[in-house]
């Protein structure tokens, strides 16, 4: 849980370096009232609690903790893909209230995962992941991104579509761009009316990239199939309409939480703290302070 503002202003502003993580709002206020920082280490890859811009003018280093949580990343968009394809949990659900009364022909259908069209939106390093894990499902990739992706083409074929033809052509649907403003809802009602009834939509990267009360109207009504989600906006509370759901899988923000993961971020974080208060260049800097 996040620390009382206050509390975090006072602790932060006797301090050299800060270790911090996205529950810490690192904004003009906090640069302003903390001048001896010199450094702050998101422990994390994504960093839309840090204003930059203002780290920037105050002097201050920001690092983060880029590539060792890719693939961690990348497994739990996949374990909330099938978990929300194939009903795992609302199945786990029906066996622990004791309601399974043996199998039947008819029960729980899903959604086929094999052979189906994968979208990714985003093709950074943990949107590329999840599309090189997609091959041993025999899948189609498309994606949609800033910048083309020569490995994604070469490696599976892939197609650089608009978010327009993504989201029409995908069965799956599965977000890897960082929160900034412009993707601040990208997906919202009128993205989500663009996909396939039987689609299903993964979010592993912010909360806030998807109009949550427009994603619960369109899974209360099946306009599309599932979703599973590991972020949320305005996290660690849950909008409680998606709580109401049962084709929602919803994971407690899981994506870097494997043992070896957060020890490697750690690490670094740690090591970007130690070079920069010892005069070094940092490992993974965000940006350039002179
Ligand atoms: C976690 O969400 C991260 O950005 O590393």
């Amino acid at each position: 849980m996040p620390e009382p503002r206050e509390k975090f202003l006072k602790s932060a502003s006797a301090s050299d370096g800060l270790l911090c993580s996205l529950f810490d709002k690192l904004d003009e206020e906090f640069f302003s009232r903390a001048p001896s920082v010199r450094v702050a280490a998101q422990f994390g890859v994504g960093y839309d609690n840090i204003d930059v811009a203002a780290a920037t003018r105050h002097g201050v280093q920001i690092t983060n903790t880029p590539d060792v949580l890719t693939d961690a990343t990348a497994e739990i968009a996949w374990a909330l893909l099938l978990n929300a394809a194939r009903r795992v949990s609302e199945g786990e659900r029906i066996v622990r209230r004791g309601e399974w009364t043996g199998w039947e022909p008819g029960q729980m259908h899903g959604v086929g995962v094999t052979g189906k069209t994968l979208g990714i939106i985003g093709a950074g390093r943990i949107g590329t992941a999840v599309a090189m894990m997609s091959s041993g499902f025999r899948m189609r990739v498309l994606y949609c991104s800033r910048k083309p992706n020569a490995e994604l083409e070469t490696k599976l074929g892939a197609r650089r579509v608009t978010l327009e033809e993504l989201l029409r052509e995908s069965d799956f649907v599965s977000l890897h761009v960082a929160l900034n403003t412009e993707t601040r809802r990208l997906i919202g009602a009128d993205q989500l009316k663009l996909m396939k009834p039987t689609a299903v939509l993964v979010n592993t990267a912010r909360g806030a990239v998807i109009d949550e009360n427009a994603l619960a109207e369109a899974l209360r009504e099946r306009r599309i199939a599932a979703a599973g989600l590991d972020v949320y906006d305005g996290e660690p509370a849950i909008n409680p309409a998606l709580l109401e759901l049962e084709n929602v899988v919803l994971c407690p923000h899981l994506g870097s939480a494997t043992r070896e993961t957060r020890y490697a971020m750690g690490r670094i974080a740690a090591e970007n703290l130690v070079a920069v208060l010892t005069g070094k260049p940092p490992l993974t800097p965000v940006n350039r302070v002179d």
